[in-house]
Formats: structure tokens, C-alpha cells, sequence
């Protein structure tokens, strides 16, 4: 990707379908042998993959523009190859489904990855309590199950897909199942309400205690999946970084609160729109202090655009890292460019210095991409970002929409 920077982005940007939310469900719909239809399918590599791995799985996929059909009707096999898994960790979800439905998942287990250790220890531990017999062979988790049965699992982390997999898994159990300390983030809600809508009954979503009562069986539905509120808050702070001014369409303001509170904090205005959210800066960006927490906190999927952010600042800025470790791979990449960041712990410290100047850099993994475009846009001169690939597992067209905005972006091969 090579960005002319200093562009002001002027004009409408229309917010895709959330990636987090159409990988489970695109796996939940496993838990049917019915077909199933989605709506506002994101068009992204991550869909791809999950296409792939539910036809291998003996699935019928057709997909055409946004909408998905998706027909289990008999599962196959019930093994996520580890040419999948490691392109894409989400994998793990098929888990659920495929216990609550084949009493049976065979799932690679997912290895190293660029944000951390990224454990699925707690999903593991959840299957175990509903009754799965766990073994792990040739670098395969292998569960079994005779027949799962509601139980009540405490999670010691509020884990997304972790809450995901055990509410999948739970709700063909027998019985109820009570999940504490359940991960509370939109992307759960709408899998929840996914559920419901195939003739689950699963109560408490939003909050921290879900309630899953096992029905015996789930019927096809038809859903339209919310939009991306990570690719949302990506452009508001593209909009902050090069003083434009973005009409965002299709956003949900409720799922932002905590990032449209900071930036207002950084000096955006943001404000609600018919259908959308305006947002632009005209002032000075100002220096603020983020902390990730899970919702409804600050997403830790938006910290590395907002630690580029803060590099346009006048000051000091604390960017504290609470849900995974190790997840400043930017930092080395965004100093490149001529930002000043120390890292301690869990812990950067941006001394803003009101500028970025263009230069080659790396992409990481995908959300530390995503600030590499963001820089690169509010640079001077020109940033060349190698390894993009990664931007294309979660931003739908990511350059033609920052072009049709104003950047000076294009792609070129590698
Ligand atoms: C999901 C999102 C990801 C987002 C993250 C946190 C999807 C596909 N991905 O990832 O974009 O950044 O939520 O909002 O929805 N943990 C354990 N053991 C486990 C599971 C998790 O220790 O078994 C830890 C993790 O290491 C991490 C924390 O729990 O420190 C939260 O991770 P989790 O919520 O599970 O993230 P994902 O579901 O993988």
C-alpha cells in the first residue's frame, strides 16, 4: 500500500458488516440442519476462510455480494485443518457447534499469534464442565462428548469467542447452562439473538450472566449481521487524523460509546447524523490517556489507531494495554515514522510531537495495520506499508474507500 500523505478526508465512507459478528455466525448456523440465510456479509479474506472451512466440513455455502446461504444438512467431517486454524484462530468456534450437534470436534490448536499467547484454555475448560472429554493428539484438540449437560461456568476472563463457542455448545445441551462472567460485547449479543431467532432460548445478553437453556433442536433463520463498529471507529479516527470530515453510514452509536467519549476527549466532534455519524476536527488534536478493557470499556481492537492518533498530539498520552499482552507490535513501526513511544509493560507512553513523516513500514496483524494506514495518511510524504494481507482479513475494500474520501492511497504487488 503506498499513501501520499496529508489529505483531508471529506465525504462518506459506508460501514460493512462486522467481521466478529459474521464468523460466528457463519459457525452457529452449524448448529441447524436448516438452511440459513445472512445478510450484510462483510467482503472479507477472514469470510473466505470460514467459507473454506465450513465446506470442507461438507457444508453448502453459496454467497453472492452480501448475502450468505448456508445449508449444514449433514456435517461431513468434523475436523478445522491447521492450514485454516492458523490463518485464522476464530476456528476454534466450530467447537461448540459441532459438540452440541456431532458430539464430536476435531480443531487444531491454534499456535503462536502476533498479539500474545492468546490461550483457548478457558473454552476447553467450559466444554469439559458441559460434560467433552478433551485429549490433544498430533496438535489436534479431539473433544467427545456422550451427551452434553448444563452446568454453570464461572469465567475467570470474560473471553468473546471463549462466550461464543460455550453458548453454542449449550444451547442443543441438555438442561440449562448458566455462564458468569460471560463477555458482554455486541458481537455476543448478536449471536445470542442469532440463537433465539433458530429457536434457542438464551436470556441475560448484554449482560455478565447468560442463561442457556438447551432446546432440542434448532430451526434455519434469516438475519442481517450488525455493522463493523472496529472498521467504524478506524475511519472516525482517519477523519481526527487528517482534519476531515466523515459521514460514516450505518454505525451504531451505542456500540461506540466509549471511543466517540475519547475522541470527543481528543477534540473530534462527533454527533448522530440520519442513519450514520458525522465526524470531524477542526482544532488542536489533544492528548488523552486510553485503558482497554472489554466492553463496554475502550476496545483493544481500536488502540493502535488511537496510539496513532495520539502521535499527532501536542503531549503526553498513557496507552494502557489491560486484555492482551504483547499487543504493541505498532510501536516499533509508528517510531518508523517518527513517533515517539515508550513502551513499559503493559503500558506506552506517546510523547506527541504534532507530526508523522512517511516511511516504509511492516504490517503486523491486522488492527496494527490499520494504524499504519492511519499514520500513513496523516504523514508528510509518502509511507509504504509491506504485508497487507493482513488488512484484508478485516477492512472490506479498505483503499477504495479511503480513496473515494480524498486519499492518495493505492495498492501495488508486492
Ligand atoms: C475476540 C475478537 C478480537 C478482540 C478480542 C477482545 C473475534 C473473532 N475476535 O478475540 O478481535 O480483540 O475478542 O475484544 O471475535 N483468554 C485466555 N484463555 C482463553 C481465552 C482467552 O486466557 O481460553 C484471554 C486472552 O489471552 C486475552 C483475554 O482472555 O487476554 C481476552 O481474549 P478473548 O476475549 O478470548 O479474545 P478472542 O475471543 O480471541
Amino acid at each position: 500500500m503506498i499513501i501520499q500523505g496529508g489529505e483531508r478526508l471529506i465525504g462518506e465512507i459506508q460501514i460493512a458488516g462486522a467481521k466478529n459478528a459474521a464468523l460466528p455466525l457463519f459457525i452457529a448456523s452449524l448448529l441447524t440442519d436448516e438452511p440459513v440465510h445472512l445478510h450484510n456479509v462483510p467482503a472479507l479474506r477472514d469470510i473466505d476462510t470460514v467459507e473454506k472451512l465450513l465446506r470442507i466440513m461438507g457444508i453448502t455455502v453459496d454467497r453472492s455480494g452480501g448475502d450468505a446461504t448456508i445449508h449444514a444438512k449433514t456435517l461431513g467431517t468434523i475436523e478445522a485443518p491447521y492450514e485454516l486454524v492458523k490463518t485464522m484462530r476464530a476456528s476454534i468456534l466450530v467447537m461448540g457447534p459441532l459438540l452440541a450437534r456431532a458430539r464430536e470436534a476435531k480443531v487444531s490448536l491454534p499456535g503462536g499469534c502476533a498479539i500474545g499467547t492468546r490461550p483457548i484454555n478457558l473454552h476447553l475448560d467450559g466444554f469439559q464442565a458441559l460434560g467433552a472429554r478433551i485429549t490433544l493428539e498430533h496438535g489436534y484438540i479431539h473433544a467427545r462428548a456422550k451427551r452434553l449437560k448444563g452446568t454453570t461456568i464461572d469465567l475467570p476472563l470474560p473471553t468473546v469467542t471463549g462466550t461464543e463457542n460455550l453458548m453454542m455448545a449449550a444451547a442443543l445441551a441438555e438442561g440449562t447452562t448458566v455462564i458468569e462472567n460471560a463477555a458482554r460485547e455486541p458481537e455476543v449479543v448478536e449471536v445470542g439473538e442469532f440463537i433465539n431467532q433458530m429457536g434457542g432460548e438464551v436470556s441475560g445478553l448484554g449482560t455478565n450472566t447468560l442463561v442457556i437453556k438447551g432446546v432440542p433442536g434448532l430451526h434455519g433463520t434469516e438475519y442481517t449481521i450488525m455493522p463493523d463498529r472496529v472498521e467504524a471507529a478506524t475511519y472516525m479516527v482517519a477523519a481526527g487524523m487528517t482534519r476531515g470530515n466523515l459521514f460514516l453510514k450505518g454505525t451504531q452509536p451505542q456500540h461506540l460509546k466509549a471511543v466517540i467519549e475519547k475522541l470527543h476527549e481528543a477534540g473530534m466532534e462527533i454527533y448522530e447524523e440520519n442513519g450514520g455519524l458525522r465526524c470531524l476536527l477542526t482544532g488542536p488534536i489533544k492528548s488523552v490517556d486510553v485503558k482497554t478493557l472489554p466492553f463496554p470499556g475502550f476496545p483493544t481492537d481500536v488502540q493502535a489507531q488511537l496510539m496513532a492518533m495520539m502521535c499527532l498530539a501536542n503531549g503526553l498520552s498513557v496507552i494502557s494495554e489491560t486484555v492482551f499482552e504483547n499487543r504493541f507490535m505498532h510501536v516499533g513501526e509508528l517510531k518508523r515514522m517518527g513517533a515517539d513511544i515508550q513502551v513499559e509493560g503493559h503500558s506506552a507512553i506517546i510523547r506527541g510531537r504534532g507530526e508523522l513523516s512517511g516511511a516504509p513500514v511492516m504490517a503486523t496483524d491486522l488492527r496494527a495495520s490499520a494504524s499504519l494506514v492511519l499514520a500513513g495518511l496523516a504523514a508528510s510524504g509518502t509511507t509504504e506499508i509491506s504485508r497487507i494481507y493482513h488488512l484484508d482479513r478485516g477492512y472490506e475494500r479498505m483503499e477504495e474507500k479511503l480513496r473515494a474520501v480524498g486519499a492518495n492511497i493505492r495498492r501495488v504487488k508486492e
